[in-house]
């Protein structure tokens, strides 16, 4: 039961989850708890809380000791957009709008304002609710890293150095069996994770969605390998790398979800293109969700905990409809209005992009 007396913020984390997201839970609740004496609301799985009134309230021992636990204590869905909520109607899905259900129960909460953790479709989504009155700010979360308006989002230094690791373990099996290994890694729309976990891990072909690929540069750069005497090659691979021309590999579509395609398998799919070609054996090993799983690296815990605290800071002055964000290395704030004219991809001239083709490092193209 929601009482009268105090100030009162409420958070809720929607979207993929990441590790760190559980750092901003716990610096929000903390500093809006010991700073300002509020009261805090945790929304329970993103924007369906929200459209079913699903919360719990958050004291500082519900957060002490969740800064190094990765997911969400607080559950998380990719499915609730509130504009256009699935349901289920016999064997057919319709959809309806549900923001009247989020304004009531938001106005039922008597909150100062909802801080939004999630990546660009979470904070488009807290964009349209912001117009339509709901005092809100956003906190950029993925480990895609390719939210606009901030240099860099949480969960993204956790992933490339889970990804990293993965690579260096291929590396030595790579190594002694003398094969061309694929590491697929995530990255729909922007090749951050597989830029720089390959570079870090010292891929010898890195292929990001920004830059379509020509089969033949890659055989090239292979052969090339060979002919110095290095009879094994790394391949690290966006999952949403793409031949010239050609499209992205679909996995599977998910029918109730805001972003329906779900991209995979494109490191199976080269692997063997790639055998043809060259009449060498090839092995692909799947990132996956381990990428998204575990606790968040010190860097990560750092930058969620910062951006929790601005986020609080920007409820109290006031600030809605902005994001927390990082330029260089201060946090400033970033209209939540424009993070949907994302997402934020890897640039042509990237200074990474132009270190790696310097030493050698092939990108498909
Ligand atoms: O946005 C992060 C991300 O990890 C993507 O890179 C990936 O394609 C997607 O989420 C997978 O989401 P899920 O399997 O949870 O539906």
């Amino acid at each position: 039961m929601i009482s009268n007396k105090k100030r009162r913020l409420a958070i809720l984390t929607g979207g993929g989850d990441c590790p760190g997201i559980n750092a901003v839970i716990r610096a929000v609740t903390k500093k809006a708890i010991l700073e300002y004496g509020m009261e805090v609301i945790g929304i329970l799985d993103g924007y369906e809380g929200l459209i079913h009134n699903k919360y719990r309230e958050l004291n500082f021992d519900d957060v002490s000791g969740i800064l190094t636990l990765g997911g969400t204590i607080l559950g998380t869905t990719n499915k609730a957009n509130p504009f256009h909520y699935a349901v289920q109607d016999g064997s057919s899905l319709r959809f309806e709008n549900r923001s009247a259900d989020v304004l009531k129960n938001i106005e039922a909460l008597k909150i100062e304002g909802l801080v939004c953790v999630g990546g660009d479709g979470t904070l488009w989504i807290s964009h349209q609710l912001h117009q339509l009155g709901v005092p809100l700010v956003g906190v950029p979360k993925t480990i895609d890293n390719d939210v606009k308006g901030t240099d860099i989002s949480f969960g993204f230094d956790s992933a490339i150095t889970i990804a990293t690791e993965g690579i260096d373990r291929i590396h030595t099996t790579a190594q002694s069996h003398h094969r061309i290994m694929l590491v697929e890694v995530m990255g729909r729309k922007a090749g951050w994770i597989a830029l720089y976990a390959g570079i870090a891990g010292g891929g010898d072909v890195i292929l990001i969605p920004e830059i379509p690929y020509n089969l033949e540069k890659i055989v090239a750069c292979i052969n090339k390998r060979r002919e110095q005497g290095r009879l094994f090659s790394i391949i690290v691979v966006a999952e949403g790398a793409m031949p010239s021309g050609g499209e992205a590999a679909i996995k599977r579509i998910v029918p109730d979800s805001a972003e329906q395609i779900r991209l995979g398998g494109i490191s199976l799919i080269l692997g063997n293109q790639l055998e043809k070609l060259l009449g060498l054996e090839t092995r692909s090993v799947v990132m996956g969700h381990l990428q998204r799983g575990g606790t968040p690296t010190p860097f990560d815990r750092i930058l969620a905990t910062r951006l929790g605290s601005k986020a609080v800071d920007l409820i109290k002055d006031k600030h809605y409809g902005q994001m927390v964000s990082v330029a260089g290395d201060h946090l400033t704030e970033f209209p939540l209005e424009q993070v949907a004219t994302g997402p934020r991809l890897v640039p042509a001239g990237y200074e990474l992009l132009e270190a790696g083709r310097a030493i050698g490092t092939c990108f498909g193209n």
